[in-house]
């Protein structure tokens, strides 16, 4: 049988999301009251990251040991995939020793290619394309503060990036309304906003975007892999900052995110991001139980 996969939000079905969503609030209300869980005992996770991660590594490594297994981490600069092992098979060799691969890299074709030949399920952990579990996090920190996402409308202001990818899969797949405010030049895939229909709406002004929204979004101006367009960007995005004047645009208890790591003073201010409409610390640790509701829900059915 072939191993079910978590590269976008598009590989699960809405409902069972919505079941990732519930479990992981109850999996933090079991984590925040002491309680044991290790249904996961014996089963390994390897963690391969081609780029840096704090959130991911820790959550992925923390959640496995919680539940009773562990984790491996492995970087392209000590094993063979950094000396041109094929991706094909290091993903036939890794799978045939542990439970669960998650991976961290650029192309998306890459994990796409690693899952292909992967005898065990294969967590998208970021690509240039997409960070679907930062968006089960994300739903489950909006749901957490506000209730059911459903109907409500978020507002991403910002690079149209793999995180933005990812919030167009979730207006999608958790039917809510998107309104996104890139600058020119930095729109998101038209393919992929017009797979989402009128669940998205595109514009370049991101105080248009922001206007009774209940949820604003941001992410860096130059992602991993970027890091050479960073001047250039900090020009193109001049006025995508979300800064106090953008959230007055917002409905007035609107939420703000963001995936981190944040740069103050360029895609936000200190004032928002530090201020009392943030829920940036609750997004991060939501990683941890959304993530943990994944690997249940990946692992515990039979193969
Ligand atoms: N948000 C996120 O994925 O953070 P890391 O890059 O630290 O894993
Ligand atoms: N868009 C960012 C997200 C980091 C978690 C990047 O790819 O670097």
């Amino acid at each position: 049988m072939k191993p079910r996969h978590f590269l976008t939000l598009l590989d699960l079905e809405p409902e069972d999301l919505r079941g990732l969503i519930r479990r992981a609030a109850e999996l933090k209300a079991m984590q925040h009251r002491g309680a044991i869980h290790a249904p996961l005992r014996g089963r390994v996770l390897a963690m391969i990251f081609e780029k840096s991660s704090t959130r991911t590594r820790v959550s992925f490594e923390a959640g496995m040991t919680q539940m009773g297994g562990s984790a491996l981490f492995l970087s392209p600069r000590d094993t063979q995939l950094g000396r041109g092992e094929p991706i094909e098979d290091s993903a036939r060799v890794i799978s045939r020793m542990v439970d669960c691969v998650m991976l961290r890299t650029f192309r998306h074709e890459t994990i796409m290619r690693f899952s292909e030949h992967s005898s065990v399920p294969v967590i998208n952990g970021l690509t240039d394309a997409f960070h679907p579990c930062q968006l089960l996090a994300d739903i489950q920190t909006f749901e957490e503060h506000r209730e059911d996402i459903r109907g409500r409308t978020v507002t991403w202001v910002g690079d149209g990036n793999n995180v933005c990818n990812s919030w167009i899969n979730a207006a999608r797949q958790f039917d809510f309304q998107l309104h996104i405010a890139s600058p020119p030049g930095y729109e998101p895939n038209p393919d992929r906003t017009r797979a989402a229909g009128d669940r998205v709406l595109l514009t370049h002004d991101p105080m248009e975007a922001a206007r009774g929204s209940d949820l604003v979004v941001t992410d860096v101006w130059a992602s991993m892999g970027q890091e050479e367009e960073q001047r250039q960007r900090v020009r193109d995005f001049t006025g995508f900052q979300v800064n106090a004047a953008l959230m007055s645009e917002a409905a007035p208890n609107a939420l703000f995110m963001h995936c981190l790591p944040a740069h103050r003073g360029e895609e936000v201010s200190a004032d928002v991001i530090d201020g009392p409409q943030s829920v940036v610390w609750d997004e991060a640790e939501n990683r941890l139980h959304a993530q943990k509701a994944l690997l249940e829900f990946l692992l515990e059915r039979p193969r």
